[in-house]
């Protein structure tokens, strides 16, 4: 009888395994996924990431943005932190990129701390990138969470993948909710997502039409901002995106309640009577809901189709692909 029974539930947990490998594709990410095969390595790049974060606090907002741009082209496969070869042309090149996207260099230097850790290439680029992206928003003060592990390093990359699949500040409301559903990610995640610019900076070339040209704007804020951001030259001036950039905290929502929104994209997110203003409202009086949301939307950007199993590789550098 008993046997019986645990012969099914066997049967039931064989066959739902093979069911969900045949339908996802992919094996499940897993929290412990390095506990047996290296306990060192999450320590290893919280100590980088914490000492990169002292040294200069914007670089926990840069790693942070990323681990976003990785998970959205292609899932999070590690594919931005490849560099140009014979067969592709670097994501680093892409708009949302180019003169952009920063933290590389710290990247190459977790990687080499956490292989010197393990004793070998174990922990996966893409890994790298999302664990980063946690100690960076737990060293600015934010929430903290259990990051899901096992991605696998992708061997290729797309800059037309990449300059479609990013969102750009210039966006209205319905393409940024576009972007996002095309990734899975719903209205909530958008809204709490961007939260993340409640850390680090912009250039002024990105935010120049919106200070200049803009009526949903506070007026004083946009003269403070013209003096940092003249309206020819200074293109990579850089602005704060919310008051506290290198604190992770709600200002980012209470500043877009009293139309301060730098970007034109995040003032979008509160805009007349627009479907995430009553969001940006609640986060911007909760500081504990923003916590919890924003923690379960990373967990879910970070799931954007994943390599796992055997897909892949573990990079030996993480801008480079393996050479067999
Ligand atoms: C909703 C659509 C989004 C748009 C249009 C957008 C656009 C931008 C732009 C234009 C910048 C300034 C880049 C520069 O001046 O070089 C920026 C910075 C940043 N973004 Fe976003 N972003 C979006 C969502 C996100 C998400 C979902 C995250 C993270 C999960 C994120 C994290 C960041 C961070 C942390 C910075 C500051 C980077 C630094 O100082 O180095 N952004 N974003
Ligand atoms: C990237 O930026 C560099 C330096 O500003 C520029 O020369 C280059 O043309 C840009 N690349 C692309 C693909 O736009």
């Amino acid at each position: 009888m008993g046997s019986k029974i645990c012969f099914y539930l066997v049967a039931l947990i064989v066959l739902s395994l093979v069911d969900h490998i045949r339908i996802s594709g992919s094996l499940d990410l897993d929290p412990n996924f390095y506990d047996e095969i290296c306990p060192q390595a999450l320590p290893a790049i919280e100590r980088v990431v914490e000492e990169a974060v002292q040294q200069e606090p914007r670089i926990g907002a840069s790693l942070l943005r990323l681990h976003f741009h990785d998970c959205f082209v292609n899932g999070c496969d590690g594919s931005i932190l490849l560099d140009t070869t014979c067969d592709f042309t670097s994501e680093k090149f892409a708009v949302p990129n180019n003169n952009s996207a920063r933290g590389f260099d710290v990247v190459d230097r977790i990687k080499w701390e956490v292989d010197r850790a393990c004793g070998g290439p174990v922990v996966s680029c893409a890994d790298i990138l999302a664990v980063a992206a946690r100690d960076s928003v737990v060293a600015l003060g934010g929430p903290n969470w259990e990051v899901q592990l096992g991605r696998r390093d992708s061997t290729t990359a797309s800059i037309d993948k990449a300059n479609t699949d990013i969102p750009s500040p210039s966006m209205d409301l319905p393409a940024l909710i576009t972007t996002f559903s095309n990734h899975g990610l719903n209205l909530q995640d958008l809204v709490v997502l961007s939260g993340s610019h409640t850390i680090g900076f912009a250039q002024c070339s990105l935010f120049r039409n919106r200070i200049y040209n803009e009526n949903n704007i506070d007026s004083s804020f946009a003269s403070k901002q013209q003096a940092t951001c003249p309206l020819t030259g200074g293109d990579s001036n850089l602005a704060p995106l919310d008051p506290t950039a290198a604190l992770f905290d709600t200002k980012y929502f209470d500043n877009l309640v009293m139309k301060k929104g730098l970007l034109h994209s995040d003032q979008q997110l509160f805009n007349a009577g627009c479907e995430t203003d009553s969001l940006v409202q609640a986060y911007s009086s909760d500081p504990d809901a923003f916590a919890m949301d924003f923690v379960n939307s990373m967990i879910k950007m970070g799931n954007i189709c994943p390599l796992t199993g055997d897909q892949g590789q573990i990079r030996c550098n993480c801008r480079k692909v393996n050479s067999n």
